[in-house]
């Protein structure tokens, strides 16, 4: 499995004193060199982190793989047509939420969803869609003509029991299998930290974690090279498992 790092609380820092630095540019530089993947950043509607200015520069700067992370909304979509990342993330968004709290409904959106992504697709982005572990949501982003999606990973992060772990574990295991079946490249992303991500090797076909609070969380105190070695340690010798070819 491979280490997509979302930057976007770096910007967080920056943000709540309206100042130059931390630079995302910067934190996205040093991730890469720590063996990151790919670079991911969600260009809110609000701006409460990541900025436009900052997507512009990231497109210029990271040698990996830029990963947008967008809602549907006409004026972000225009955005992500101009700075043309190689890959985007659709996902839901509520000005009211901490983070993204659940996965994009493509049944319900479908019409939007399909359109967007053919739109992106078009363009040159290879689009993702952040879903909830559900075989209808599965279904929908095959027929909406996705490459990816994103298998949403937080209630199995906040899972409290050994038998909401295993129920949750098992919904993630389903949902890839039949994503797989279904033509689609598996991501996971969500809550995921140093403690738990070992258990999504047990979760077949994933290619690629975004992690981003617990990372940024970390190199807050030991600094973002190490934050992301860390990580890079847990996921990595697995990458050989039967499971992750
Ligand atoms: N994947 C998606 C689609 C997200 O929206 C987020 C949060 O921005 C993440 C992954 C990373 O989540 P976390 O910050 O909890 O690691």
């Amino acid at each position: 499995m491979k280490l997509g790092v979302n930057i976007d609380h770096i910007a967080t820092l920056r943000q709540v004193r309206q100042a130059a630095v931390p630079d995302p540019v910067v934190a996205a530089a040093l991730a890469e060199m720590a063996g990151a993947a790919g670079i991911t950043v969600h260009l809110r509607e609000d701006r409460r982190h990541i900025q436009d200015a900052d997507v512009i520069r990231l497109r210029q700067s990271v040698r990996t793989k830029l990963n947008l992370e967008m809602s549907l909304a006409p004026a972000i979509v225009e955005r992500a047509l101009e700075v043309a990342p190689p890959c985007a993330c659709l996902v839901p968004e509520r000005r009211q939420e901490l983070t993204t709290e659940g996965g994009l409904d493509v049944c319900a959106a479908f019409d939007d969803v399909a359109r967007v992504t053919g739109v992106l697709q078009a363009n040159g982005t290879l689009v993702s869609l952040f879903i909830d572990p559900d075989l209808a949501q599965v279904d929908a982003a095959a027929n909406a003509k996705a490459t990816f999606i994103e298998l949403h990973t937080g209630a199995f992060a906040a899972a409290q029991t050994e038998d909401q772990l295993r129920r949750e574990l098992d919904k993630l295991v389903r949902a890839a299998r039949h994503a797989h079946a279904r033509g689609l490249r598996v991501n996971a992303g969500h809550g995921l930290d140093y403690h738990n991500v070992h258990l999504i090797h047990q979760v077949p076909h994933v290619e690629e974690l975004n992690i981003g609070h617990a990372i940024v969380a970390r190199a807050v105190l030991v600094g973002l090279d190490r934050a992301v070695r860390d990580m890079l340690a847990l996921i990595a010798p697995h990458s050989q498992s039967p499971l992750n070819p």
